[in-house]
């Protein structure tokens, strides 16, 4: 336990519902304050199996900071344990009416103390500001904060949402004239779990994708390829209350060279999140990112009519995912900024 100007901080208890609930409400408040109707807010049960559970590849856990008993700071921290084990990933808020007191900045105290320990080198934290300010975030007070300790912002990422369903005519056109351009390779898509049969094939590639995609500044190594890790990772998200959408595009001798998954949630009706999309290196050129996320989303159509909402993020130098979505009526909401520090 650490004391701060007043502010008590404690490790957070995951299974002591009262202060999960409490820790949930001030991150959920502030993302909310910040970003309004583009927030996109990990739900209450979603994140008590995230930090329930330390999972074979990344531990996760919070503090409360109180003030006076009440929860008005929050921080979280996850950290990668089979790859990039010299990152943690991490957030900080603090409820709007308790804001510019120096808790934001005691709580990160805190948190980054706990990524030394956990022998740590770099800490990223994920931070939205709402469209209506420009691109580096200047004035927004996740931005302004991050820099006020020292994070640079390496790499910017636009929201885009998209309103459902799509107009079945400009999706079958989409496919169309994608399917012109790759005609020896073949697209599966299913909901849930990966198949026995394209399981290594899906752990290979979508390892790749945390540094196959825009990476800007980030200090990212590749992920481990593991098919365990693939099954350890579908089961958290079933045991969250998450359903998986997925599209694969094969090869002529069956390998996966390009995948795309978005995912619902029964905690939030009518959203859904794209999750990633990637196609291999050797494989580009043939409009397969178009094909496959043009037949994931046919996908989601037909198996949930329920669905208005869909929510995706893209690097800014991406132009190429970019247009692909923008082809889809995809439209920007808010940014996303990775901000990075090394800890001295
Ligand atoms: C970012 C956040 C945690 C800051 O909490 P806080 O308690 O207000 O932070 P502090 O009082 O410790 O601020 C420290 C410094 O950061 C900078 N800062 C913080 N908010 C700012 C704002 N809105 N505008 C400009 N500078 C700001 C200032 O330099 C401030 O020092 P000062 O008040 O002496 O000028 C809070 O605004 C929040 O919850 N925002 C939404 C979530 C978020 O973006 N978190 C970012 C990390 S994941």
């Amino acid at each position: 336990m650490s004391t701060t100007e007043a502010l008590v901080v404690e490790e957070l208890d995951p299974f002591d519902d009262d202060t999960f609930e409490a820790w949930h409400h001030v991150y959920a408040t502030a993302e909310r304050h910040d970003l309004d109707a583009a927030a996109s807010v990990w739900q209450v049960e979603e994140l008590r199996v995230m930090v329930q559970r330390t999972a074979s590849h990344a531990w996760s856990g919070g503090w409360t900071g109180r003030l006076d008993g009440e929860v008005v700071a929050a921080g979280w921290m996850r950290t990668p344990l089979l790859d990039n084990t010299q990152l943690a990933e991490l957030a900080v808020h603090v409820l709007p009416g308790h804001r510019r007191r120096g808790l934001g900045s005691a709580m990160l105290e805190v948190v980054e103390a706990a990524a030394r320990r956990r022998g740590r080198r770099t800490t990223t934290g994920l931070v939205g500001w709402p469209s209506t300010v420009g691109p580096t975030g200047e004035g927004a007070s996740g931005p302004s904060f991050a820099r006020a300790h020292g994070y640079d912002l390496a790499l910017t990422d636009v929201q885009r949402e998209l309103r459902l369903p799509v107009d079945d005519e400009v999706l079958a056109s989409l496919a169309d004239d994608a399917a012109r351009a790759h005609p020896t390779y073949t697209l599966h898509s299913w909901s849930g779990p990966v198949p026995d049969d394209l399981v290594e094939g899906w752990a290979e590639l979508t390892s790749s994708l945390a540094t196959e995609a825009p990476t800007g500044e980030l200090d990212l190594e590749p992920e481990v390829v593991s098919v365990d890790v693939v099954r350890e990772r579908e089961a958290g998200i079933a045991r969250q209350g998450r359903a998986k959408y997925n599209t694969v595009a094969l090869s002529e001798s069956g390998e996966v060279v390009a995948y795309t998954d978005l995912a619902t949630t029964v905690h939030e009706p009518g959203r859904a999140y794209q999750w990633g999309t990637l196609v291999r290196r050797a494989d580009r050129g043939h409009r397969l990112g178009v094909a496959v996320k043009v037949a994931n989303l046919r996908l989601l159509q037909r198996e949930r009519p329920d669905i208005v909402r869909l929510t995706t993020y893209n690097a800014e130098v991406n132009t190429h995912m970019i247009g692909v979505n923008e082809a889809l009526g995809f439209r920007p909401v808010a940014w996303l900024g990775d901000f990075q520090k090394r800890l001295g």
